[in-house]
């Protein structure tokens, strides 16, 4: 039997490396009359139309021109329960996270909220383009769940944990090491590698774990070394202060973690703003990963992410939204936040490497990028339809555009849900069609 086949056209954009500056066309394939041929989930053959056509007589076809086709944007690190938390007003992080967050996230003990929520969560995640996510669920185990049945309902690669915490938060948000443990086993029991679904080992923060937690922590990194590990660092000032006096004998923020074996390649440190040399030379040691949050440090006044300092010592940056701290769930507008912060360190953003960015570049930083984040053959057809001309004032400012570059660039700045014409996830649009 065969399977049912699709055929998308349109302007055809997949990274085969990191871009290197406005002239490295060798970094990426751009096909404007281009072609994907779709199915059972994955991409059977990238090429021109005119080469993919004949075989594929038996294909829907499905003509995106003139939008660009790429691969699904990739966000690294975001908040589930924090949907109803995002455009808080007024505080910076911890009491932000005091005042908002938490008593926001004591709801999802509740699993018909969790699952109301994840409807919503994932709804948005795919209308502004994001096919794969990395997740804080809240710490109650019914978030985590709701978390991955929804994403394998909809066969999304989806990543995600129940935070570890155990103290400095309100009663209805605290687990405690050994049923923390115990739960993070038994979700990763249930969705690690089942379908599409991927476990993080989610310690919140230094401030939220005791010392007993962390060495748990450990012990589940140890005991599932192919699970990824997430977490926060040197976000605030506060927090860092906070954190030093909580664990006294760390040579630095970092090593608290470090000291409890949870620093791997698979490990993802939201913010790692405020950093002290020893801290980037272990991140570049242990291969670990930073995620640049640009509308979150804005938002909170957390401060400027050094993303030049960090990759000149080979370090690896991911970029992620952030949400609920973040104000968008748009990698587009995350990169507009981004090159607005690296500005202000003289510091520069391309377009090509943006987009390599959000797409390959994340799928790198979570190993994955054999699955996720190309348009290659034998990839998993996770495809964003990217509109330059969605907005009035996209349109007017196009009519001036010359270069890919230049559209990308004009996509970053401008663009949003509105620019996403299409989100096809596993092959599966998610849209009615138009
Ligand atoms: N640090 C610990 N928890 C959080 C959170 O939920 N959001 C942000 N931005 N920082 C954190
Ligand atoms: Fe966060």
């Amino acid at each position: 039997m065969t399977s049912k086949q699709t055929l998308l056209r349109g302007r055809v954009l997949s990274f085969t490396a990191e871009p290197q500056g406005a002239d490295d066309t060798s970094a990426y394939e751009f096909i404007e009359d281009g072609a994907l041929l779709v199915a059972d989930g994955m991409i059977l053959a990238k090429g021109s139309y005119d080469a993919l056509a004949p075989q594929a007589a038996e294909a829907e076809v499905i003509d995106h021109r003139p939008s660009i086709l790429m691969a699904g944007f990739i966000d690294t690190h975001l908040h589930f329960p924090q949907v109803q938390v995002i455009a808080s007003w007024g505080s910076q992080l911890l009491e932000w996270l005091n005042n908002y967050t938490f008593p926001e996230e004591t709801r999802f003990a509740d699993a018909g909220h969790s699952a109301e929520m994840a409807g919503h969560f994932f709804d948005l995640l795919t209308s502004h383009g994001t096919t794969t996510a990395v997740a804080y669920c809240s710490v109650h185990k019914t978030s985590a769940e709701a978390y991955f049945d929804e994403a394998a309902r909809r066969n999304m690669r989806m990543i995600g944990g129940k935070v570890l915490m155990d103290r400095n938060a309100p009663e209805g948000l605290l687990d405690t090491p050994v049923s923390g443990y115990d739960d993070t086993k038994e979700l990763i029991a249930k969705y690690h590698g089942k379908g599409r679904g991927l476990y993080a080992i989610t310690p919140r923060f230094a401030i939220t774990s005791t010392p007993d937690q962390m060495e748990m922590a450990g012990a589940l990194v140890k005991e599932h070394p192919d699970c990824y590990v997430q977490t926060h660092l040197s976000e605030n000032h506060d927090e860092i202060a906070f954190t030093a006096e909580l664990y006294p004998q760390a040579r630095d923020y970092l090593d608290v973690y470090q000291s409890y074996g949870l620093l791997t390649p698979k490990m993802l440190l939201g913010h790692s703003i405020h950093l002290q040399p020893r801290e980037i030379d272990a991140l570049a040691e242990t291969k670990a990963k930073p995620v640049f949050c640009p509308t979150s440090n804005l938002f909170l006044g957390s401060g400027l992410f050094d993303d030049a300092g960090l990759r000149s010592r080979g370090i690896t940056n991911a970029i992620a939204t952030d949400i609920g701290a973040g104000t968008s769930y748009s990698m587009l507008q995350t990169l507009n936040e981004g090159y607005k912060v690296l500005q202000l360190q003289n510091q520069k953003l391309h377009p090509l490497r943006a987009f390599h960015w959000i797409t390959r570049g994340n799928a790198v930083a979570l190993g994955l990028e054999g699955k996720i984040g190309t348009l290659e053959a034998g990839t998993e057809a996770d495809i964003v339809v990217l509109d330059s001309r969605a907005t009035h004032a996209m349109e007017l400012r196009m009519q001036r555009a010359g270069t890919l570059s230049e559209e990308l660039f004009i996509l970053q700045t401008l663009g949003d849900d509105r620019s996403i014409a299409q989100t096809y996830v596993a092959g599966k649009p998610m849209k009615p069609a138009a």
